[in-house]
């Protein structure tokens, strides 16, 4: 699915990413409430981060171009300037599937660009926060999802999983799939983004027991769009130094029993 003639990075682009990929159980379950909160931790920590929205459909034209709302929250949340267009090269105007996004405005959404984006954008930060576009396989181009993208970013995943029902099963395909592609899992995070949503302690721990890596940080549900920093408060400290390029972490075995 990934071409192999991708062409070489540039020589200012770091080989090895920093950071992480954010991905989800479904679309509109947190991802970018998770990953605002993960810049902000790391700024908050002294690093210097840059927040990436690669592919965004339901994009708003403005005078300046398209525009996307999470882009425009992870650009605020970034610790360097960037242009928008370096954290959304690919902005797409109607609200769907991103693939079909794409084709109706005539262009195709190539992993390979992308990479070479976030690459560049690397290179200007000691930590990337990329969040994916709706759940892990999501089509892109042709025969290439999100899980793609991300398989070719080398970033650990970091999974949101909208607590709610339905959930258990979208967290366990989607983790599934994650450890059959090799990528680094770095870990979950439990969003409450449903307050009407049952038995929530029982899914959690559910989860726990069965996921292959370790639980980030429970968000709970707040009454307004939470804050970036109240968000960075729930989140796991230690999960934050990994992905900022402390020690690994060690062997991970869910909490089974
Ligand atoms: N814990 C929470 N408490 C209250 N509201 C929340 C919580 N988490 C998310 N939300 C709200 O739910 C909505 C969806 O969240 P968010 O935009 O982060 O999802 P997403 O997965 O990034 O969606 P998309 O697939 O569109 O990128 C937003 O309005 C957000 O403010
Ligand atoms: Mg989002």
């Amino acid at each position: 699915m990934i071409p192999s003639d991708r062409p070489a990075p540039s020589a200012s682009a770091p080989s090895v990413l920093r950071g992480c990929f954010v991905t989800g159980t479904d679309t509109g379950i947190g991802k970018t409430v998770v990953s605002a909160g993960i810049l902000h931790a790391l700024a908050r920590q002294g690093h210097r981060v840059a927040g990436m929205k690669p592919v965004a459909s339901g994009c708003i034209a403005t005078p300046e171009g398209l525009r996307n709302d999470d882009a425009l929250v992870l650009q605020g949340e970034s610790s360097v300037p960037l242009a928008y267009e370096a954290v959304n090269p690919c902005a797409l105007e109607p609200p769907i599937a991103p693939h079909l996004a794409a084709a109706e405005a005539g262009t195709a959404i190539g992993v390979d660009p992308l990479v070479r984006a976030a690459r560049r954008l690397g290179a200007g930060a000691d930590c990337l926060v990329v969040e994916g576009v709706g759940g892990w396989l999501v089509p892109l181009e042709g025969r290439a999802t999100v899980a793609d993208l991300a398989q070719a970013l080398a970033l650990p995943v970091v999974l949101v999983v909208g607590v709610r029902l339905g959930c258990l099963n979208h967290a366990l395909l989607t983790a599934e799939s994650i450890q059959a592609r090799g990528v680094a899992f770095a870990g979950w995070v439990a969003n409450q983004v449903d307050p009407r949503a049952a038995r929530v302690e029982g899914n959690i721990d559910t989860l726990r027991r069965r996921l292959p890596a370790p639980l980030l940080g429970i968000i709970p549900p707040f009454p307004e769009p939470p804050a970036a920093a109240d968000v960075a408060e729930c989140l796991d400290r230690g999960m934050l130094e990994r992905l900022a390029g402390g020690p690994p972490p060690e062997a991970f075995s869910p909490e089974m029993g």
